[in-house]
């Protein structure tokens, strides 16, 4: 079972935030990730569609043979909340993790959260928090123009795009005081530069995907499932549009030394599944 790879997935390439980390982590481990590049992005999508899509995604991680699924996607994490009660293998979303790391992290008990219009509507991070710890103000703003400028490469601290669009949707949350950040979107560290330099030194930005690796690294150790072995482990991609979209996206997320094998999955093949 130890040798079994961990099965991580997002909506698109997001999540190889969480990769990253878990590599970082766990070097030892052999990873399967699913990127749903064909149906991206989840978080303007209905919360049925989303719990559709997030079975059918898991299913195929599954069919893998994981031993651990990681929905490294703060949208299916908020909504597909049933997917952690379903599964035969442990399960995690990035919201406990990322929740309970900014609640040890803020000194002036206000924390603000970004994340797709999905995530912000199900108040899940919000209800996590207050739930460890209800004397804490929490502030909340939906960012769906984030996903496309990271998925088309607009990233740089210095772009006056991304400049001006966390400008826009952050105004407010420093007028307010945060002293902590959640990015509750797995895209949303690609931009932290950007994000850092707005609201200044003084507030901590919380990964999701940082955190839920720490996570899941804390799942496996308590189950006894964690591979022992002395050798690098091997982290095979696979997404529902082209390899060669990936390829030129993924560096951006995993870092340009990580060396991958990538495969493309037919999406209906996905829809099947769940049918029969
Ligand atoms: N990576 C997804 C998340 O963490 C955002 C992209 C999407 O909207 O599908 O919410």
């Amino acid at each position: 079972m130890s040798e079994q790879a961990i099965g991580v997935f997002d909506s698109g390439l997001g999540g190889l935030t969480a990769v990253k980390e878990l590599i970082k982590v766990l070097p030892q481990e052999n990873i399967i990730y699913f990127g749903d590049t064909a149906r991206v992005p989840y978080g303007t999508r209905s919360d049925k569609t989303i719990k559709v899509y997030a079975r059918q995604d898991a299913d195929f991680l599954l069919s893998k043979g994981v031993k651990l699924i990681i929905a490294a996607c703060g949208t299916v994490s908020s909504v597909a909340t049933e997917l952690y009660e379903d599964l035969p293998v442990p399960f995690t979303g990035v919201v406990i993790p990322t929740a309970t790391a900014a609640v040890r992290a803020t000194k002036n008990g206000r924390i603000g959260i970004i994340g797709t219009p999905a995530t912000v509507k199900s108040s899940s991070y919000k209800k996590e928090i207050l739930r460890q710890d209800d004397r804490i103000t929490v502030y909340q703003q939906a960012c769906p123009l984030f996903v496309p400028l990271v998925e088309n490469g607009f990233i740089s601290a210095d772009d006056p795009i991304v400049q001006l669009t966390v400008e826009r949707y952050l105004s407010e949350m420093k007028a307010a005081g945060i002293d902590t950040l959640i990015l509750g979107c797995t895209h949303f560290p690609i931009i932290a530069e950007a994000i850092s330099n707005y609201l200044g030194k003084g507030v901590t930005l919380i990964d999701s995907g940082k955190e839920t690796a720490l996570y899941a690294a804390n799942i496996l150790g308590n189950k006894g499932l964690l591979n022992n072995s002395n050798t690098l482990g091997n982290c095979k991609y696979y997404v529902s549009d082209t390899v060669e979209g990936f390829r030129k996206t993924a560096d951006v997320f995993l870092g340009k030394s990580v060396e991958y094998e990538a495969a493309h999955i037919n999406v209906e093949h996905l829809i099947k599944k769940t049918q029969s």
